[in-house]
């Protein structure tokens, strides 16, 4: 018998870190929103450190969270959902791991790129990963705007579905992805 067959929960730290990440994306929106629409004044500078700085801290969670994820199993979907339902939870899945890390490589490629010196919560240089190239930067931000949207997308989609899977299928893939586990099939 797998672990799968038995452990119907997800397991604690993919749980934690779905829920961390889960909120630092959504501060992530606000911040980027606001960064980039500031008047230029010291606070939107400020503005700007916070959004790269956890934009960051989301790409190294977001790795620590895929090794996590491929090193332990994940439980089996309910047995009755159809063929389409889990190659769609699979595709979007998969889909949300590309933007998570999507996202803050093109903004690393953005702040590289356009030359600005940059410190981690205004303490650790971020190491530039392009030359200066103006027009690189440009297409790194409409890159990093266009993936923004799509996330925006994929997650009305994601939300969605968990909402769906609790309240009109009553199953348990909500339930299992909450902190407090469920022993319950
Ligand atoms: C989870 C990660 C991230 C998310 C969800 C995110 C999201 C966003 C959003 C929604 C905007 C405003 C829309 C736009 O103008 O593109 C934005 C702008 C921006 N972000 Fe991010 N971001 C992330 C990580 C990063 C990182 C790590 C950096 C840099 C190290 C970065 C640098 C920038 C810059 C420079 C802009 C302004 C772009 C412009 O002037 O057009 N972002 N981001
Ligand atoms: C209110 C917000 C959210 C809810 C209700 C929610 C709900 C869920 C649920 C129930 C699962 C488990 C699906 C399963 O068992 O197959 C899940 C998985 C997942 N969620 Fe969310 N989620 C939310 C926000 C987010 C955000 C913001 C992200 C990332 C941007 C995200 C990315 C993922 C990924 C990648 C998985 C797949 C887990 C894996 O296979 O490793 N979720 N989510």
């Amino acid at each position: 018998m797998k672990a799968s067959d038995i452990e119907p929960s997800w397991n604690g730290v993919v749980k934690f870190l779905h829920w961390l990440v889960a909120l630092l994306i959504f501060t992530q929106f606000a911040l980027g929103w606001l960064a980039a629409t500031w008047r230029l004044s010291p606070t939107k500078l400020d503005l700007f450190v916070w959004h790269k700085s956890i934009g960051m801290v989301v790409l190294a969670l977001v790795v620590l969270r895929l090794v996590w994820r491929l090193a332990t199993p994940a439980p089996p979907l309910p047995a009755a959902m159809p063929a389409w339902e889990r190659a769609a939870a699979r595709t979007s899945h998969l889909l949300l791991y590309v933007v998570m890390l999507g996202m803050p490589l093109t903004g690393w490629v953005i702040n590289s790129a356009s030359g600005v010196p940059f410190k981690i919560f205004w303490r650790v240089p971020l190491p530039s990963i392009t030359a200066v190239d103006k027009h690189a930067a440009e297409v790194a931000a409409l890159v990093h705007f266009s993936l923004g949207v799509l996330l925006a997308l994929l997650l009305l989609v994601h939300i969605g579905a968990a909402l769906r899977h609790h309240f009109i299928r009553r199953d348990n893939v909500l339930i299992r992805m909450l902190p407090a586990r469920t022993l319950s099939k």
